[in-house]
């Protein structure tokens, strides 16, 4: 099927490119504009000068994204710069000779990862600014925000540490199925979604649970926890049983990770975690190392001796290397899942190592089915297109147009009575994919 584009006037895509990203543009500059000053007091002339550069950078992309002119090569010095110019090259030779990719005519993907690398590009041109996080503020300030969520979901995980030990297969079950929950709505709020405005987890969705269920269209819960209670049973003490969490959003979201994360191995389900960033700053609220470690660090020295000790906890498991933390450029590239094999091979080669790999969020959902203009039915093996590392799950609230794995009439029962389900954040779904 075709990509989803802004050329499909009307769709989620067009009104995400002609509104939502230079709406993020514009609070990009905002940003820089209000600090300003520190940059003056950290690095002096130099500072303002680079500010003023990076301002008027952005301001030109603004303007070249809102007129839909030509996507231009990126000519900055790291490393991914060749796959992105081939890319740029691969689009054009799907076009007739005297059209160029450009920002409504080209696939969404491609085009909103793009926006958030020339970003990094207009920065990385600028030193002293070169490695600053312009979506940093936003990130702290969601994390503050969501105290309370987290102050529960904290609470809740050390209260369940306490006699893990004893629980039956069943209850461990159940407290699966809770913490898988937990991580999933997490996923409600990204701040790319609403330009970092009003965004935060004010609760912890602990409580609503039984409430939202309904609301899971997708729920392969049951063959996931199968693949993970046989290989504990399987398990000698040698084996080791690792899963791959690739991360979306810092903030609340991350936090509903970790906790998920601590629970297999407290649980003995699993015996390592691996989870995996993005190299630079990305859709706003992506996890970046930086965020990871200073999460892992503002936990330890919470005033809420629960939340510190989750924090020391997963210090503790970081240095003991059952918490592994990895970056690849690959996971900031425009490219759909199922090329990583030939495009990032030594990615793909780690992740074969993985005996569940979960893809968290939205933007994952999309590379992992290409973004494409996918019947609902289509079976959500077919739309990885030959993607399978190793058996994979997908946990993401619906927030773009795209969506596979429903049973017939599933879908079009929403069309007429609930136009938006699908970019409202409201619904999930859990999906997995055992095949190799
Ligand atoms: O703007 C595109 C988009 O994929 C949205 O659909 C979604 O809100 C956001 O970016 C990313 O969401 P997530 O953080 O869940 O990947
Ligand atoms: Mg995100």
């Amino acid at each position: 099927p075709v990509s989803l584009a802004g050329r499909f006037q009307g769709s989620f895509a067009y009104f995400t490119i002609k509104d939502r990203l230079p709406q993020i543009l514009t609070k990009v500059i905002d940003t820089l504009h209000r600090h300003k000053n520190e940059f003056f007091e950290e690095h002096g002339e130099k500072g303002i000068e680079a500010e003023k550069n990076t301002i008027s950078i952005l301001s030109k992309l603004r303007n070249e994204l809102q007129t839909d002119k030509p996507l231009v090569p990126l000519d900055d010095k790291l490393c991914d710069v060749p796959l992105w110019n081939q890319y740029l090259e691969y689009q054009q030779n799907l076009l007739d000779g005297n059209e160029q990719p450009s920002w409504f005519q080209s696939p969404w993907l491609y085009v909103e990862c793009y926006m958030y690398r020339r970003i990094h590009e207009a920065l990385v041109h600028n030193p002293p600014l070169d490695d600053y996080d312009v979506f940093k503020e936003a990130k702290v300030q969601s994390f503050f925000e969501s105290q309370q969520a987290i102050i529960a979901l904290c609470t809740y995980l050390q209260e369940l540490l306490k006699n893990i030990e004893d629980l039956d297969e069943k209850q461990l079950q159940e407290e699966f199925f809770r913490l898988l929950q937990v991580s999933l709505w997490g996923n409600k709020c990204d701040l790319s979604f609403s330009a970092g405005e009003d965004n935060f987890q004010k609760a912890s969705s602990l409580k609503a649970l039984d409430n939202l269920k309904t609301f899971i269209l997708v729920d392969d819960t049951e063959d996931i926890w199968s693949l993970l209670i046989n290989s504990k049973k399987r398990r000698t003490s040698k084996d080791v049983t690792r899963v791959d969490i690739v991360l979306d959003n810092a903030g609340y979201e991350l936090i509903t990770d970790l906790v998920l994360a601590d629970f297999l191995l407290s649980s003995k389900l699993v015996t390592e975690i691996h989870f995996h960033g993005k190299c630079i700053p990305w859709y706003v609220s992506d996890t970046t190392k930086q965020d990871f470690n200073w999460t892992v660090k503002q936990l330890q020295s919470a005033n809420n001796r629960w939340i510190s000790r989750c924090g020391m906890n997963w210090e503790g498991s970081i240095k003991k290397g059952v918490f592994v933390y990895h970056d690849h450029m690959f996971w900031t590239l425009p490219h759909e899942f199922c090329s990583m094999a030939q495009v990032a091979t030594d990615l793909y080669t780690e992740l074969q190592k993985s005996h569940l790999i979960i893809f968290k969020g939205d933007l994952n959902y999309r590379k992992l089915t290409g973004d494409r203009k996918w019947e609902f039915t289509v079976p959500f093996h077919q739309a990885l297109n030959k993607f399978h590392p190793a058996p994979l799950c997908s946990l993401r609230t619906l927030k773009s147009d795209v969506q596979v794995g429903l049973k017939p009439g599933q879908g079009e029962q929403f069309v007429t009575s609930e136009p938006d389900w699908m970019i409202c954040g409201k619904y999930g779904v859990v999906q997995f994919d055992a095949s190799l």
